[in-house]
């Protein structure tokens, strides 16, 4: 009765330029290990889950690439959006399907682009939720330990003294303001919500319906054709009438029923440069390089990312992000990692 749903309809700005819209990072082998992200992430996913219950949830111009990258999956396995508009919609579509499949499931949902060393652990995590929620009524988080206050990510306070390894959650707050980041931190009952979740289709489904009954309703309104012939053209005229909204926002931060397990795993999000830089190998300059054809002098720091076949020299640069491609050459400091979002906006505005 398990079942995944993977989320890989992002796009990955603060990537750019490898990261686009047409070719956005979980479609890029970001870590070199020969793997795309969606590749480990379906890999990882696929050692717990039978892999024809694992559905890939992205938009309809990504199609090709998951045929291409994940060869084994069949064409009832990808689930395609006509528009863009977040996850709330796309998880509560995928949902419905599933539930229709199998009144029984019990599912974890997945992005397709994060860092995850110990794959046993994650693989012990998940059973362990996977128990708990096919008897209770659950949304269930994976939390990590927080390291600095953060505004990218939601937050899980949840009861420090219980000693169950499942807590329940007294608040999840999504993406706080630096101000209240940072109070949660030192009060030292928060973790990071790891953006992966689990529960019997059935909790999701009701937490939908509970919470957001317009968007239950847009969705709940083509169950009769929903994994028939039929769906596509449902779909084509119904999706974009969604809400854009994040699942965070739209039953995370709302349902009572919310539970944490303390990830024994260490994560990483690989949401900019920075965090890219964290997870290669350094040289004896802390610099991060891609391309073995790069000389550096003076340089230190550095996440250096270029064409193979490209000759390099970075001398005097201390913590900057060098990324060539190409049409594209972005010389960025790494302390401003998170403005590459509007760069590329206003590259877009520009030419
Ligand atoms: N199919 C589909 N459709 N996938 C999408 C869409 C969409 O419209 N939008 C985003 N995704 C995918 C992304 O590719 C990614 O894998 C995942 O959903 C999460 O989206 P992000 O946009 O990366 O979310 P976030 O990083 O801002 O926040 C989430 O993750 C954090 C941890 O990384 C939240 O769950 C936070 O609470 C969490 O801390
Ligand atoms: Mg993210």
């Amino acid at each position: 009765n398990y079942y995944a749903i993977l989320m890989a309809g992002g796009v990955g700005s603060r990537f750019w330029p490898v990261s686009t819209q047409d070719f956005p990072k979980q479609f890029h082998d970001m870590l070199g290990t020969g793997d795309t992200l969606i590749q480990k992430t379906f890999h990882r996913l696929a050692k717990l889950i039978p892999e024809e219950n694992i559905f890939i949830l992205t938009n309809e111009r990504y199609n090709d690439l998951v045929l291409e990258q994940l060869p084994s999956v069949t064409k009832r396995q990808v689930v395609l959006e006509p528009a863009m508009r977040n996850t709330a919609p796309c998880i509560l579509y995928a949902s419905l399907k599933i539930q229709k499949e199998n009144p029984d499931a019990v599912m974890i949902v997945a992005p397709s682009d994060h860092w995850i060393e110990d794959e046993n652990a994650f693989s012990e995590n998940v059973q362990q939720a996977f128990n708990f929620c096919s008897k209770n009524n659950a949304l269930m988080t994976l939390g990590i330990q927080p390291t600095f206050p953060n505004t990218g990510y939601g937050y899980i306070e949840y009861d420090k003294t219980s000693a169950e390894a499942i807590k329940a959650v007294s608040q999840f707050k999504e993406k706080p303001v630096y101000e209240v980041a940072k109070q949660y931190i030192a009060q030292g009952n928060f973790l990071w919500n790891a953006g992966i979740f689990m529960w019997s289709v059935q909790s999701v489904v009701e937490a939908f319906k509970n919470n957001q009954p317009k968007l239950f309703t847009l969705f709940e309104n083509g169950i009769e054709v929903y994994n028939t012939d039929l769906e596509e053209d449902f779909i084509r005229d119904h999706y974009g009438k969604a809400e854009n909204i994040s699942v965070d926002y739209a039953i995370m931060e709302k349902s009572t029923n919310v539970y944490v397990i303390a990830a024994e795993f260490d994560w990483n999000d690989l949401g900019t440069w920075g965090s890219l830089y964290d997870k290669l190998d350094k040289d004896d300059s802390k610099n991060a390089v891609v391309n073995a054809r790069t000389l550096t002098e003076d340089a230190s720091g550095n996440m250096i990312r270029t064409q193979d076949d490209k000759i390099v020299v970075v001398d005097g640069l201390q913590d900057y992000i060098i990324v060539d491609k190409k049409e594209v050459l972005l010389i960025f400091p790494k302390t401003k990692e998170q403005d590459i979002k509007k760069v590329l906006q206003n590259v877009k505005d520009k030419f």
